[in-house]
């Protein structure tokens, strides 16, 4: 494994997450769209990142902003057609990238035709597409499940006398993947988007996506209290995770192996040990990559990180190449979390650790709390579970670009607020600002990109002062070091540096400073 020189790009490479709803809108209604996404390539294409993971861009409702899918295989005409689709992904690889599409398998829309026929009638063709069952015998839903986005995981049809089950919104009925028939057409949905010429996927919650039998009542999580999100009052444990939903990512993987150079990304919240498992073995591969959001979930501080990242690392098996994601349209910004000096310090930490990083659009400007009035948010989720702060609106702002009327993202007022300080946190200020967030990122992208050691090297995390941070990346001759202050107060730097890059300007001599990052030979 070690110093391996056949890395293919989604190891070496770093991805970047496009919302579309919120990157450029190019048709005046205050929404992004694909004509918009090609418009900004070069801002993509400068940072240095080498693949795009586009949020869903098929035929949505939108209850769940794209996350409830009534067309696997056309284009929301919001965001264009499947002609602005083809001129996109063809403009994307003239420069290069590569392109990953948000596959939705747990859930489609209520208004995908599918489930309109299967919600017509028991006897439907399509019944067995979607997962119904009679009521218990007090008339009351079949089992305990609890949504993700708050209440009964069961939705009531008065006209066929069943509940169905919907893991998220009512709006977005569960598939059955235990039926031959869906799992085929949803196979075949990949194949229409491989055929096009996608690069891969990142799939959408799955670890979700087959139900134990029998439907028993999920267990209550004893360290549920109120002030919680309500899915977490009980473990789900017989939701998610079933040995057959494994099975099916093998079957997606070997589909994606046919066409080659491809990559499925899955999107799993679990324990190290079970998230592991999601690789598959060298045999019977599962996904490419479980996405990691430890950087998410821990608390921001040295000696918490350093277990976390040994305890991933040392559950990784030995063909599971890591991962690292600090950002997504579903958790607070990174910034907002931890202040804008720790944000420079966390985005050293994303590029430099080994595995592949997916990077949030936005926080490569640094964007921070930003505070949706009540009378502008529409985040389902917080919609329906308001007042305990897990809103998402919040990191789904539309990018600001310039110092132009709506930051130069739109015409019209957008679908979301601005950040408050857009006017002079856009993209054209940060140009132009050799200390800004953008001008950093573009410097660790290019020092990953000259240094096999960054991008594929090994992994040692190193002894080090309280507080900081301090590991090293190896590969062949090259070893490079990288120290990570995450206090507020400088501390002795362990090593003589010769620094290629620090989170601050000038380079230090022999001291980290306050919130300083630094990457030494
Ligand atoms: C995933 C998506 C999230 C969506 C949910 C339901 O977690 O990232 O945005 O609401 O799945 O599809």
């Amino acid at each position: 494994m070690s110093n391996r020189t056949d890395h293919p790009w989604w190891e070496r490479g770093t991805i970047y997450q496009i919302y579309p709803r919120s990157f450029q809108d190019s048709d005046g209604d205050g929404v992004g769209d694909l004509a918009g996404i090609e418009r900004r390539l070069d801002h993509v294409a400068a940072l240095g990142v080498d693949a795009i993971w586009l949020s869903p861009i098929f035929p949505s409702p939108m209850a769940d902003f794209g996350y409830d899918v009534a067309d696997y295989c056309g284009i929301e005409p919001l965001f264009g057609d499947l002609a602005a689709f083809d001129r996109l992904l063809t403009a994307i690889h003239a420069r290069g990238l590569k392109v990953l599409l948000d596959f939705v398998p747990n859930h489609s829309s209520d208004q995908h035709p599918w489930f309109v026929e299967s919600r017509a009638s028991r006897h439907s063709a399509k019944r067995d597409w979607y997962i119904w069952r009679d009521p218990a015998s007090d008339g009351g839903p079949p089992n305990n499940w609890i949504s993700d986005f708050g209440g009964s995981a069961w939705e009531y049809d008065a006209a066929s006398g069943q509940y169905y089950l919907h893991a998220f919104l009512r709006q977005q009925p569960d598939l059955n993947w235990r039926n031959p028939e869906l799992k085929a057409a949803m196979l075949d949905a990949m194949r229409f988007w491989f055929d096009r010429g996608v690069d891969g996927f990142r799939i959408d919650v799955l670890w979700h996506i087959v139900k134990a039998e029998g439907f028993p009542d999920n267990p209550p999580n004893p360290y549920w209290r109120p002030g919680i999100t309500e899915r977490d009052r009980l473990i789900q444990q017989h939701s998610t995770d079933q040995p057959e939903a494994h099975a099916i990512a093998a079957e997606m993987r070997a589909l994606a192996d046919s066409y080659g150079d491809r990559v499925l990304i899955g999107e799993i919240f679990l324990p190290n040990d079970r998230h592991a498992r999601w690789y598959g073995t060298p045999e019977r591969p599962q996904v490419h990559l479980p996405f990691n959001f430890q950087l998410i979930e821990n608390a921001w501080d040295a000696a918490t990180l350093r277990d976390m990242i040994a305890a991933y690392e040392a559950s990784l098996p030995p063909h599971g190449w890591p991962n690292w994601v600090i950002g997504s349209h579903d958790a607070p910004r990174i910034a907002a979390r931890v202040g804008e000096a720790q944000a420079r310090v966390a985005a050293m930490l994303l590029l430099t650790l080994r595995g592949t990083p997916t990077l949030y659009q936005g926080d490569e400007l640094g964007i921070g709390q930003v505070d949706i009035p009540a009378d502008r948010i529409r985040d389902p989720q917080e919609l329906r579970q308001p007042g305990i702060g897990i809103g998402r609106d919040r990191s789904r702002t539309p990018m600001p670009w310039d110092a132009s009327p709506f930051a130069g993202f739109s015409t019209v007022e957008p679908w979301l607020p601005l950040n408050p300080d857009w006017p002079t946190r856009n993209v054209a200020a940060q140009e132009q600002d050799p200390r800004s967030m953008l001008t950093l990122y573009r410097r660790l992208l290019a020092l990953r990109r000259a240094h096999p050691a960054l991008a594929v090297g090994d992994f040692r995390l190193l002894d080090a002062p309280d507080g900081v941070l301090v590991y090293e990346r190896r590969h062949g001759d090259e070893r490079l070091r990288i120290a990570l202050n995450l206090t507020d107060s400088s501390k002795p730097l362990p090593f003589a540096p010769e620094v290629l890059l620090s989170t601050l300007d000038p380079a230090p001599d022999g001291v980290l400073r306050a919130n300083e990052g630094v990457i030494s030979r």
